[in-house]
């Protein structure tokens, strides 16, 4: 089976990570998840108390960021559960449009697909972390439902929100990513775009496993 990669990229709450984990399984490829990486040099940030340019950079170059079994390490100390935090939502944006940032986890997501076959996902990976990746596809799906879906993920680890105020974060969130100068999130031109607002997961996944198999004969 030859090595290929597989891009999923769109906006927070349309159900990118949930269908990335099983497409991964499925075909036997290597789940990354980037947006746990933008998150993790927030949470150092924030722990160290300052979100100044100079000193996010310089994070950013010295961290070490693992993805292992589903599990993220910061500098080696597993921080899965609390990079999900709100405070980091609040703030990682910010982080991630810093283009010296971009560039540090870029070099390092693009090892990652060097020696593997990946599922990547986040809001450049189609455009800039792997332009050349064979396949690739952007997830969407109304506000409402994205706000709803991270709203009802919130309430399950026991965090306390109002649905009015996820909302708006992830309006405030998308408009950041979709501005910044550096990579912003976009579709690239040749992604398969799919809304998955009134789709569940494993419609979606069927959906891109259909699609590749009618390309790829062998994989499946
Ligand atoms: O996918 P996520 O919600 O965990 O991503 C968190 C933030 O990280 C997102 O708001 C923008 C940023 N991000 C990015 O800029 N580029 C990526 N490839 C992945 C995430």
């Amino acid at each position: 089976m030859s090595v290929y990669s597989i891009a999923i990229d769109g906006p927070a709450g349309a159900g990118k990570s949930t269908v990335a984990k099983v497409i991964a399984k499925r075909l036997n490829l290597t789940y990354v998840d980037t947006g746990a990486m933008y998150r993790a040099i927030t949470l150092k940030a924030l722990e160290k108390g300052s979100l100044k340019k100079e000193e996010v950079i310089k994070i950013a170059e010295e961290s070490i960021i693992e993805i292992k079994e589903g599990r993220v390490y910061l500098d080696g100390r597993d921080v899965t559960e609390e990079i999900r935090k709100p405070s980091i939502d609040e703030k990682v944006s910010l982080i991630a449009s810093i283009p010296q940032v971009r560039n540090r986890l870029v070099e390092i997501q693009r090892k990652m697909a060097e020696n593997y076959g990946v599922v990547m996902d986040g809001r450049d990976i189609g455009t800039t972390v792997l332009p050349n990746a064979k396949y690739k596809f952007f997830l969407t799906a109304d506000l409402k439902v994205r706000a709803k879906r991270r709203y009802e993920e919130l309430v399950n680890k026991g965090i306390k929100t109002d649905l009015k105020k996820v909302e708006e974060e992830l309006t405030k969130r998308d408009k950041q990513d979709m501005e910044r100068e550096h990579s912003p999130l976009k579709v690239a031109e040749d992604a398969v775009i799919i809304d998955t607002s009134d789709k569940t997961p494993e419609e979606v996944v069927e959906e891109i496993l259909s699609y590749i198999k009618r390309r790829e004969k062998n994989v499946l």
